[in-house]
């Protein structure tokens, strides 16, 4: 459905991205996730053909999106990460200037609209003006701008930055109805959780290059250790060398802070009944076992050694 082939965008000596491919089938939900400064924007926008890549092309359905005109482009919407609403108008004044833009006026207009509003659940605010709209309203009303065209792929530009958690999970909703009804969507965010919730495959970026691209189990393969086991010792002080539990079958690494043991296991199922058989048989009492299972925040760190966050 989407190609990006060998993209390359520099300002001035700054190579914003160098060299960023990937493909998006029908249907499909991508994660496009990286630190600030990583690409994505500049990525997106030449996906949407609003900046033209110093290298490489966009194919939709096998054709290049070039031009102003191109009508390949009519299959594109795009949700950008700066809201572009006009305050000072109400709602539906401003989905009607979107409309516009894409050449559907009257009925056609007035249906599209009103299926956007009830997509996003402002339907009842449609007259208010913007201006009026916490963060979150005007992030659903910038996603229902880019709808009225009915575009196959939609492109969102960290469509949550700036919104309340109940706001939040109502994009999701929206999110996951366009997916049910077969959109593909390319996801940029630089929070995990989103791109766990919601993609099928991620893309990671940073430094303007494609540092991984796979299903979430895919990546997680690819960490040393996916599971840390928190045990907490009655007396931590007894286990003077805690990486003698290396020899345990299926641990990794192990690190004693205090009375709380962690142990990095490749499968938990596995591993775990062996270290608590181990630490019981060694005289080594505990009251408290929990587990954290590995997150994309663990995944970058581990490709690029720098956190997602605050890199
Ligand atoms: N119009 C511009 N002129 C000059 N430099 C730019 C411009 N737009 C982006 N850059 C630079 O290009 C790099 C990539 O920026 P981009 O906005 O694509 O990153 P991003 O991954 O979207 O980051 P964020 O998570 O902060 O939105 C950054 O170093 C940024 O400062
Ligand atoms: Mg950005």
């Amino acid at each position: 459905m989407l190609q990006a082939q060998g993209l390359k965008k520099a300002y001035g000596k700054l190579v914003a991205v160098d060299g960023i491919s990937f493909e998006v089938n029908k249907g499909e939900t991508i994660g496009l996730l990286g630190p600030n400064g990583a690409g994505k924007t500049t990525t997106v926008s030449m996906i949407a053909g609003l900046l033209a890549p110093d290298a490489g092309q966009v194919l939709i359905d096998g054709k290049p999106v070039t031009g102003d005109t191109n009508p390949v482009k009519r299959k594109i919407g795009l949700v950008p990460q700066d809201l572009a609403l006009y305050d000072e108008l109400p709602a539906l004044a401003n989905l009607e200037l979107f409309a516009a833009l894409y050449d559907i006026s009257g009925a056609k207009a007035s249906k599209a609209i009103d299926a956007a509003l009830e997509l996003v659940g402002l339907r009842d605010r449609a007259k208010d003006k913007v201006a009026t709209f916490s963060g979150g309203m005007k992030r659903r009303l910038n996603l229902a701008a880019a709808l009225l065209h009915d575009p196959s792929v939609l492109l969102l530009d960290e469509p949550t930055v700036g919104v309340d958690p109940q706001s939040r999970n109502a994009i999701f909703d929206n999110l996951e109805t366009l997916k049910s009804r077969g959109k593909t969507l390319v996801y940029t965010t630089h929070y995990m959780e989103e791109a766990e919730r919601l993609c099928d495959r991620i893309v990671i970026v940073d430094h303007g290059r494609v540092v991984a691209n796979d299903t979430l189990a895919g990546l997680y393969r690819r960490l040393p250790a996916t599971n840390k086991l928190l045990i907490d010792l009655v007396d931590g002080s007894k286990l003077s060398d805690p990486s003698a539990l290396k020899a345990v079958p299926g641990v990794q690494s192990a690190e004693l802070i205090g009375n709380r043991l962690s142990v990095w296991l490749k499968d938990l199922s596995d591993g775990a009944p062996g270290v608590l058989a181990w630490l019981a048989t060694g005289g080594h009492p505990f009251d408290h076992v929990s587990s954290e299972a590995p997150n994309l925040e663990t995944v970058f760190l581990t490709l690029t050694g720098r956190s997602l966050r605050d890199s």
